[in-house]
């Protein structure tokens, strides 16, 4: 899929941003539980769409390179970054390996926090994604993601289990490995429940 596609009207789409908010206050809990400081932290955020996610981070923490390879999902967080004035803001239209590459002064210091919020199910080779990702953070870094949670038995079979959760990231090299459900967030009548996997970098 052309994540291009959905930039226009992401923002405008009452079930995003319910899942972000959702997503954030799970994010704040998970911190609180594991004595986790988000405010300064320096964040990742993979994947990260029109930045539903960073505009409620970068509030609190410290710098964010939000990362995106569908750049006019980054368009949209660009004109919300100057409109929110949110200057710790670096965003890069890029896939990760591009952005290294190209940008490596956003990479030189390991990262406190890497978020992932719906993005792991997506890709190609998570396993590989996440190992790459855990390289980049800073001792004691706390990693979260988002997924919706693999029905087998669905007509198409969609998202990740938990099993495949805490197999790559514990593979990735993180401890204190956690699969459970991230929120319940009710929703047009439905319940959303997705998983959400943390786990510390040594
Ligand atoms: C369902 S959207 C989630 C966007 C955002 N995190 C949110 O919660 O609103 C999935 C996002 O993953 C991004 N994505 C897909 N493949 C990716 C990859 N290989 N690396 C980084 N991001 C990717 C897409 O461009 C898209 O913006």
């Amino acid at each position: 899929m052309d994540w291009n596609d959905a930039a226009t009207g992401w923002d405008e789409d009452e079930a995003v941003r319910t899942y972000a908010r959702a997503a954030f206050d799970s994010l704040r809990r998970a911190a609180r539980e594991r004595d986790f400081a988000l405010a300064g932290a320096r964040v990742l955020d993979f994947g990260c769409g029109t930045g539903l996610l960073t505009e409620q981070l970068a509030v609190i923490s410290g710098p964010v390179v939000a990362l995106d390879p569908a750049p006019k999902m980054i368009a949209v967080l660009d004109e919300k970054t100057k409109r929110l004035s949110l200057p710790n803001v670096h965003t890069v239209a890029a896939t990760l390996a591009e952005a290294q590459a190209t940008k490596p002064e956003l990479f030189a210091h390991g990262f406190d926090l890497v978020v992932c919020s719906s993005v792991c199910g997506f890709l190609e080779d998570y396993a590989t994604t996440a190992r790459d990702l855990v390289a980049l953070m800073a001792p004691g870094g706390l990693f979260v993601q988002w997924d919706w949670e693999l029905d087998p038995t669905a007509e198409e079979p969609f998202g990740l289990s938990r099993a495949a959760i805490e197999k790559s990231l514990t593979d990735a090299g993180l401890a204190e490995v956690n699969v459970e459900i991230g929120f319940e967030q009710p929703f047009e009548g439905e319940t959303m429940k997705p998983l959400m996997g943390t786990g510390v970098r040594p």
